[in-house]
């Protein structure tokens, strides 16, 4: 087994942020997710058409803003025009998109960790979001908070080639297993595997942590539905609302 960074797995991780409170992948979002008690959050990561990275899920704003264009078809100066909290709700009128740089100071503010999540939407070039992100990730975070995982390969592979197992733990996410997996896993020295929970079966679990793999389920909001998955050697739950995952007081 290759040597991995000491990360401490968080058995919660707040996916997109505590969304549940808050609009998902704000700064807002993450504020709220410490608050709460949570060490590790999930955020997904773009670039804007200018190059920016920023911390967002669809191609698109319309969902998620007060506006409707291609996140490729914004630059830093219209995306921050942007509100990105009233769609939730009126108490977050008037949050702004966060860029990556100023998401990975409000993290190291908070010392919390980070499972960042390269997303390579429709059109989107894998290389192009990977060798813009990986360095700024590397410099802004220690090793043992921060896991980068993908759905796209070649994404995790360009990351691989930037950065030797024992200094950048990888994710390789997928809905369903690949049959494939320990040649994808092997490929990249994956840390983890990121799996939809609802398609995890006990027998592939155990194989995966015989492989000396660490499995993260995405994205469970029921803890007495999930529980038997805790058996069968899930090591973290990545959940909308997290505190529900997490013992009381
Ligand atoms: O990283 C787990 C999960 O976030 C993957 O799906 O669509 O919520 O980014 P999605
Ligand atoms: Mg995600």
């Amino acid at each position: 087994l290759p040597a991995h960074p000491a990360i401490s797995v968080p058995r919660v991780i707040a996916h997109r942020g505590y969304s549940a409170r808050a609009p998902e992948n704000t700064l807002a979002a993450v504020r709220a997710a410490h608050q709460a008690g949570v060490r590790w959050v999930e955020l997904d990561v773009q670039l804007l058409g200018d190059g920016t990275p920023v911390i967002w899920h669809d191609r698109d704003v319309k969902r998620c803003s007060n506006g409707s264009s291609a996140l490729a078809a914004l630059d830093r100066e219209s995306a921050q025009r942007l509100d990105v909290g009233a769609w939730f709700s009126a108490a977050f009128q008037g949050e702004r998109m966060a860029r990556l740089e100023e998401m990975l100071a409000l993290l190291n503010t908070l010392n919390m960790g980070l499972n960042l999540e390269l997303k390579i939407n429709k059109g989107h070039d894998p290389l192009a979001l990977t060798q813009r992100i990986i360095p700024e990730v590397l410099a802004a975070l220690p090793p043992e908070r921060l896991i980068v995982s993908s759905f796209s390969q070649p994404a995790l592979a360009a990351a691989r080639a930037m950065a030797p197992p024992q200094a950048l733990a990888l994710g390789l996410l997928a809905k369903r297993l690949p049959c494939d997996w320990p040649h994808r896993c092997n490929a990249i020295s994956a840390f983890s595997v990121h799996l939809d929970w609802r398609y995890v079966k006990a027998a592939s679990l155990a194989a995966l942590n015989r492989a000396g793999v660490t499995v993260m389920c995405y994205t469970a909001n029921d803890p007495v539905a999930f529980a038997p998955r805790w058996q069968w050697g899930v090591s973290s739950v990545i959940s909308d609302n997290p505190t529900v995952f997490m013992p009381p007081g």
